[in-house]
């Protein structure tokens, strides 16, 4: 059974979609460990739903991300977590966990890369006026938004609404985020 770790900052409502493909044996895994940097967020709550342990952090206790890094780091190890899926984790990964899991980090991203990198990818997409909006994952390195792409999903939306694109996205990536973890840890 492959150990997983997922990363998050608000809802969790792709932390929810692994852990129940988890729970349903759509994907031979196990969520071992939620890590998440805003204390009160609502993916916690959902951590506890599936048993899941949490490692809640506020980064402003840390002197600095090398330290919370380390921190998580250690966690990482003592659990065995062979995958590291950010879902909605609103922070640079620094070097100190890229050190010890690059390559084995993976994140998912609402928008086509290269295109429309950063945190407001569908308010971007949307005033740019695209036509054609997506999701991306893809591996985490040191260039924001910016390792190698592992699996993309586009689809039409003619309209000015980020919120209905949140709401189309979402659900695409829910089932891309399972699939694609499911084929990496085969
Ligand atoms: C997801 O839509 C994810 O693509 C996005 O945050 C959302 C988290 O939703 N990530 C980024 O924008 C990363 N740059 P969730 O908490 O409901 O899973």
């Amino acid at each position: 059974m492959k150990k997983l770790a997922v990363f998050a900052s608000g809802t969790g409502t792709n932390f929810e979609a692994i852990a129940a493909a988890c729970a349903d044996g759509r994907l031979e895994a196990e969520v071992v460990l939620m890590v998440c940097d805003v204390p009160g967020a609502a993916v916690i709550a959902k951590a506890e739903k599936y048993g899941v342990e949490s490692f809640v952090f506020r980064p402003k206790d840390y002197a600095g991300k090398a330290e919370y890094e380390k921190e998580i780091v250690r966690l990482l190890d003592a659990k065995g977590v062979d995958l590291v899926c950010l879902a909605g984790y609103m922070r640079i990964v620094g070097e100190t966990l890229l050190g010890a899991y690059e390559g084995r980090i993976i994140n998912i991203h609402p928008s086509l890369l290269p295109a429309f990198k950063g945190a407001h990818a569908v308010e971007d997409a949307v005033a740019y006026g695209v036509k054609v909006f997506g999701i991306s994952i893809h591996y985490v390195n040191s260039d924001l938004d910016g390792g190698k792409i592992i699996a993309q999903r586009a689809f039409e939306y003619d309209g000015s609404d980020p919120a209905e694109v949140h709401r189309i996205g979402q659900k695409i990536e829910h089932q891309l985020y399972v699939e694609t973890i499911a084929k990496l840890l085969k």
